[in-house]
């Protein structure tokens, strides 16, 4: 076998192979089935998917497109409920005879309705482990279009306010939600990402103040890719400047109230967010990891004031869905421990042997407090990325999920790559983004002092500088390369039962489809990378959940390669030969029954 032995408790199976397959393929004795598809029923009343009769009223009775995030909790002794998003919609793989430059209104209105989030409770089969979806008064979409609350200091800002919304407290819909976490207290947090896709005519806009804005976040052009400011103003930045404004939050959901109105927290900024995973302090309060995923941008870190209350009674509830709102914002700077000539770009270790230092995290604001010269709290909550260049932050290579370690507490971020460090004109490589032109990303750990979520200093060191181990620029923790699998852009990140790490890619760049990886981050095989699984062709692997006896995943955009549409197909998972590609949540199983890794 590539690695000999049986390796870290909990990873003792046989590595598989990297490899281009149109199927999700897992070690020998595991087998895999598929959980939900997109256009599967959801509410009542949902028809069959069909695609070739696909209706925005359908879609919005249905599983939406495009995972990333999944949440899984217990309903009752044989039921759970799915927390899914769907973060983009791709329309050349949806649509038949799909005219980019003309998109019709019912095309756009069933991608708003692809958009979101899904509630679905899944009924276990006791003895298989197999999960399917049930009906159930708890099964919910949020699409493009559902309204939900802005809470928090920002709340009622003129930043937030249109004409749809002069009061600047409501918004439709959520966009782009890509990674997410689960609070302590139960509710689904699910960051909204690359937002600014979905607005046009960002550059009719004059105003200079406005414009440095938007051009921040990646507002720019003139027609956008979906054409939706055809179809409703609100996506017209020249006759809406401040909708973007409104996108770009976290949003909490508590999945078991289902009218609950789902709330985008401006306590916790807004930038392109990635993820937002939970620790609490030794005195209950409870912090917030959170990283923005853009080349050259920031990690984060938000402190609520006050301390979560244990229980399930009412007023606990209530009163633990207020810590969100008033708390303190931070973000981080990484400092190295070596001579900045040693690190020169090409990933070799520094003479002390790591890629390591210290770091300090900033405060932005505090309720309607700023701590950035020459800006207001409201505008450092709404305009953060632009706080955060104030105060000097690190530029990192792409901050993807985070994920502390359920154990010690140390920080795990996934850095997905950065294609553009250390070229002309950007920033150059330092001890936490240590490569040139770094195409395969790295892993950073970060241990807060004390080991106190709350504290304002810490240590970090790379735990993996990622790619093809034969790449003297790669590094796996130290363990031996000849045993490890070959692993690149690490993008969604969890740990198991036994504190292993798991770790999903997204857009591989060793040339074959992307994969989960297990590695153990103690002990003797610290560093060990092990492939569990490969999704197909033109699929990122999302929203890993590593249960005692269940791996369960979102395959995202399968079929999403160069030139693929549903006549000339990609990929045609699952369903095979002649079948439109479903992005789909699956679950992995041993065919034993055993226990995942054991
Ligand atoms: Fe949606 Fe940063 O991945
Ligand atoms: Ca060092
Ligand atoms: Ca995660
Ligand atoms: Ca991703």
């Amino acid at each position: 076998s590539l690695h000999g032995g049986r390796g870290a408790r909990g990873l003792s199976f046989e590595p598989v192979a990297h490899n281009k397959l149109d199927s999700v393929v897992v070690p020998p004795g595991y087998e895999q089935d598929v959980v939900i598809r997109w256009g599967d029923p959801v509410l009542p009343g949902a028809p069959a998917f069909d695609p070739a009769k696909q209706t925005a009223a359908a879609q919005a009775k249905q599983f939406g497109f495009n995972v990333d995030y999944l949440a899984l909790l217990d309903l009752d002794h044989d039921r759970l409920v799915l927390v899914a998003n769907h973060e983009y919609t791709s329309e050349l793989v949806m649509f038949a005879g799909y005219s980019a430059a003309n998109p019709t209104r019912e095309q756009v209105e069933i991608a708003w309705a692809a958009h979101g989030l899904s509630v679905v409770v899944l009924a276990e089969e006791r003895r298989s482990g197999k999960l399917s979806p049930v009906k159930h008064r708890l099964n919910r979409r949020i699409t493009a279009t559902s309204k939900l609350e802005f809470t928090g200091p920002a709340a009622g800002s003129a930043l937030l306010k249109t004409s749809a919304d002069p009061a600047g407290r409501t918004v439709l819909g959520t966009l782009n939600n890509c990674g997410g976490g689960v609070t302590p207290w139960g509710t689904v947090l699910s960051g909204e990402e690359n937002f600014n896709q979905y607005f046009g005519n960002a550059d009719l806009v004059t105003d200079p103040t406005t414009k440095a804005r938007l051009t921040r976040y990646g507002l720019r052009g003139t027609a956008s890719e979906r054409k939706w400011e055809r179809f409703d103003k609100r996506f017209d930045v020249a006759q809406e400047p401040n909708e973007t404004n409104r996108h770009g939050w976290v949003v909490e959901i508590d999945p078991f109230d289902p009218d609950f109105v789902p709330r985008k927290r401006t306590a916790l900024g807004r930038f392109k967010h990635e993820a937002a995973e939970p620790r609490l302090t030794p005195d209950g309060r409870v912090v917030l990891y959170m990283g923005d995923d853009e080349r050259f941008d920031y990690f984060y870190k938000y402190v609520s004031k006050n301390s979560m209350r244990r229980g399930n009674s009412q007023a606990a509830r209530r009163h633990n869905l207020t810590l969100l709102d008033e708390g303190t914002l931070y973000v981080a700077k990484f400092t190295g421990d070596s001579p900045a000539a040693e690190i020169d770009g090409s990933g070799k270790l520094p003479s002390d042997g790591a890629f390591d230092g210290t770091g300090e995290w900033v405060a932005l604001a505090s309720g309607s407090k700023s701590f950035v010269p020459g800006m207001t709290a409201e505008e450092v909550y709404v305009f953060t990325r632009l706080a955060a260049d104030k105060v000097g932050a690190t530029k990192m290579d792409r901050p993807e999920d985070v994920e502390p370690h359920p154990d010690n507490g140390t920080v795990y971020i996934a850095l997905t790559n950065n294609s553009d460090r250390g070229v002309a004109g950007k920033a150059a490589p330092d001890e936490a983004n240590p490569r040139t032109r770094n195409r395969h990303g790295q892993i950073m750990e970060v241990m807060e002092s004390r080991n106190n979520a709350a504290a304002t200093s810490f240590r970090w060191r790379l735990f993996l500088v990622c790619g093809d181990p034969a790449d003297p620029s790669t590094y796996f923790a130290g363990f031996p390369k000849d045993k490890v699998s070959a692993v690149s852009c690490p993008d969604n990140l969890a740990f198991d039962r036994h504190g292993n790490l798991w770790i999903a890619t997204d857009g591989s760049a060793l040339g074959s489809n992307d994969g989960l990886f297990g590695v153990a981050v103690d002990g003797r095989y610290r560093g060990q990378v092990k492939q569990f699984l490969t999704v197909p062709v033109g699929a990122e692997t999302c929203g890993p959940i590593i249960e005692e006896r269940r791996v369960i995943v979102a395959v995202q955009h399968p079929g999403e390669i160069d030139g693929a549409t549903v006549e000339k197909p990609g990929s045609t998972w699952p369903g095979g030969p002649g079948t439109i590609a479903r992005p789909s949540v699956i679950a992995v199983r041993r065919t034993d029954c055993g226990r995942i890794g054991d």
